[in-house]
């Protein structure tokens, strides 16, 4: 048994990470302000499983005494502006959250001499930006585009040079396209995936924007899981980034025909121009993940089906 502190863990991806570190019998913190997560995420874990504490990680003197009293195994660090939408509104608010707080964080873990097994941070394939160069691999140029993928960047590099730097083991991901249950599916800048499961759901208009063509890898959220636990557990995977999705993009169009088929629904669709920055094609190279024995269990059809059956 090992004790975790996950923020953002009543999160999309924190969420369903929790239930499975406590399934295996781990102690769990928790830190997640609630701004974007939502306790209902956690609806299916005993509540006396987990600590919970409804705390901004931007709460340094907070974050620095619980770092020192609990003495984590490990850190994994997902609290985020997971909206890039919000980072252009919220420039400098975003950045104390996505960035400084995670220095803040890594800082602690020095200053104090914490001897973590592991921390782990959640950067973003949105630091390639729009690049055309295709599969990505995690030597791919770097092209942040918005205060989210610069922050994303940022705080990567930081928690990969503080590690080998003061000798703190710390790791980092890319994740591609996350879908799954419990991601939130109020916004226009939602994970498409969520919108599309929502609206097939409530029988309104899904508007698409662009052909249809343009592709993604959408990785499903337990796969994502099964990454974090394998980078946090190998002790070869230190001071380093690593690429997550399933390593086949797959059309919008063609997401939403599998959609139909699983739900027996057909989506009403409302074609609009291409969003303005939208990017036509992306697609990842995954080679340095499965070096690890990371393997995706959930292809489209799999993962759709899980996700319907658990939301
Ligand atoms: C994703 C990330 C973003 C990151 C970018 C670059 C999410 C939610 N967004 O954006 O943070 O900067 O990768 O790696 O993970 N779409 C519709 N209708 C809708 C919503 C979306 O047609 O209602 C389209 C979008 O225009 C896009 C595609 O669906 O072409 C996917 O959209 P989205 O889920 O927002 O992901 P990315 O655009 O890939």
């Amino acid at each position: 048994m090992n004790k975790y502190l996950v923020t953002g863990g009543a999160g999309f991806v924190g969420s369903n990470l929790v239930q499975e570190l406590i399934k295996d019998g781990n102690e769990v913190v928790i830190v997640d302000d609630l701004s974007m997560g939502d306790l209902n995420n956690l609806k299916n874990v005993d509540s006396n499983k987990y600590t919970f504490y409804q705390r901004s990680i931007t709460d340094k003197q907070f974050m620095e005494e619980l770092l020192v009293k609990e003495n984590f195994d490990y850190i994994v660090l997902l609290a985020a502006v997971a909206s890039v939408a919000d980072s252009i509104e919220r420039p400098y608010e975003t950045h104390l959250i996505n960035q400084e707080a995670n220095i803040d964080i890594i800082e602690a873990v020095r200053k104090n001499k914490l001897t973590p097994k592991k921390v782990y941070f959640a950067s973003s394939a949105a630091v390639y930006g729009d690049e055309p160069t295709l599969p990505k691999k995690e030597t791919s140029q770097i092209k942040p585009l918005t205060p989210y993928a610069i922050d994303k960047f940022a705080s990567e590099r930081y928690l990969i040079t503080y590690g080998k730097l003061y000798n703190i083991p710390t790791v980092t991901t890319r994740f591609f396209n996350v879908y799954g249950p419990n991601q939130n599916p109020s916004s226009p800048y939602s994970g498409v995936l969520s919108i599309i499961q929502d609206k097939l759901q409530k029988n309104t208009e899904f508007t698409l924007f662009g052909d249809g063509e343009q592709t993604r890898d959408f990785v499903y959220v337990k796969d994502v899981i099964q990454a974090i636990r394998i980078l946090l557990e190998d002790e070869r995977a230190v001071y380093d980034v690593y690429n997550v999705a399933t390593g086949t993009s797959e059309s919008l169009i063609n997401v939403i025909h599998h959609f139909e088929k699983n739900m027996n629904k057909e989506l009403q669709i409302q074609y609009y121009p291409a969003r303005v920055g939208d990017i036509k094609y992306s697609a990842a190279d995954i080679s340095k993940l499965k070096a690890l024995g990371y393997q995706p269990e959930y292809d489209l059809a799999r993962g759709l089906k899980d996700y319907i059956t658990h939301s």
